[in-house]
């Protein structure tokens, strides 16, 4: 008897192109230069060299340091930055446009408040990550990036998560802080939505599928997390930032082949990518993969923190004795 054939397919993961954060910081960033002759963003305003080489040209200018702005308007990028620069940028004289992902914006003001209120701070994600260092200046003396090494001596313990963390890791960290000492835990699941969907996607796809290709920056985190994903499902796996990237010896042997995106990649580079791919292995029919929401499970940590955790709200709280 005859096998039947996989139909050949190419799986296209949803969603894909710039994240909502991204697609604002961009879109105030090019207002920006229609009304100022100079604009300026405080570090590359995406990880993606493609889009922040296009926006040189448009006349946007990343700098390391305030003090390279001369006039005109100062983008802060989706990251956010600390307070303290924030500070020292309206005392530059220049417009300053805060482009901070309103989601990032609610993990700053959670750890303000959290701060304020006495709690020892944990952020769960990468220390040198500029959104970490910048939740770092809002915890200012309070804060600490969490490490399974570290020693807390703090009675009242708040979490949260750096945006863009894998569900898996920030339900690790819980569960090694929810044995800890302490007399209170306030856990809040700042991980964004966004995030956790093309995550998901990427996980799903990575089933199904040959061989992944993942569209970004080589310096874009999300993106090099998305790789890894699809690595621990087993599947052969390239991480291309353009078409020029790719090798079509990749194809060959694959009857499926999965696509998915970081959220700094606009759907202009996703679509060359695809096309590409089309032409170096002709047959490839489309189909587009639903997205798929992550599920939180906790393990170590009470039904109660669990609930909140579901809900994305604050506020477990767990007596050790
Ligand atoms: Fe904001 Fe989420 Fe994108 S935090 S920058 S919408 S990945």
């Amino acid at each position: 008897m005859r096998r039947a054939s996989r139909v050949m397919r190419l799986i296209v993961a949803r969603p894909i192109g710039f994240c909502f954060g991204v697609q604002r910081a961009v879109n105030l960033a090019k207002q920006a230069r229609r009304e100022f002759s100079r604009v300026w963003t405080l570090g590359a305003l995406i990880h993606n060299p493609e889009v922040v080489a296009e926006l040189r040209r448009e006349g946007i200018r990343a700098v390391n340091s305030l003090r390279q702005v001369r006039g005109g308007a100062l983008i802060i990028r989706s990251h956010g930055c600390p307070p303290e620069i924030m500070e020292q940028a309206r005392k530059l004289g220049v417009a300053l446009i805060d482009a901070t992902c309103p989601h990032v914006g609610r993990v700053q003001r959670v750890v303000r408040d959290l701060k304020s209120a006495g709690y020892l701070v944990i952020i769960v994600g990468e220390r040198d990550h500029p959104e970490v260092q910048s939740l770092l200046g809002y915890a200012r003396d309070a804060g600490m990036v969490y490490d399974s090494k570290m020693k807390i001596d703090a009675k009242k313990l708040g979490i949260v998560a750096q945006t863009t963390i894998p569900l898996k890791a920030f339900q690790a960290a819980l569960t090694d802080l929810s044995q800890r000492q302490f007399e209170e835990l306030r856990v809040f699941n700042t991980i964004c939505q966004e995030a956790a969907s093309r995550q998901a996607a990427a996980r799903k796809i990575a089933r199904e599928v040959d061989v992944m290709v993942v569209i970004g920056g080589h310096n874009s985190a999300n993106t090099s997390r998305l790789a890894d994903i699809a690595r621990e499902a087993g599947k052969q796996t390239h991480q291309v930032e353009n078409r020029n990237e790719l090798d079509p010896g990749w194809l060959v042997q694959a009857q499926r082949v999965g696509v998915t995106a970081g959220t700094s990649t606009p759907s202009w580079v996703v679509d060359d990518v695809l096309s590409a791919l089309r032409t170096s292995r002709p047959g490839l029919g489309d189909a587009m993969a639903a997205e798929e929401p992550d599920r939180l499970h906790v393990s170590g940590v009470s039904s109660v923190a669990r609930s909140a955790l579901r809900s994305g709200r604050s506020k477990p709280r767990k007596s050790h004795k």
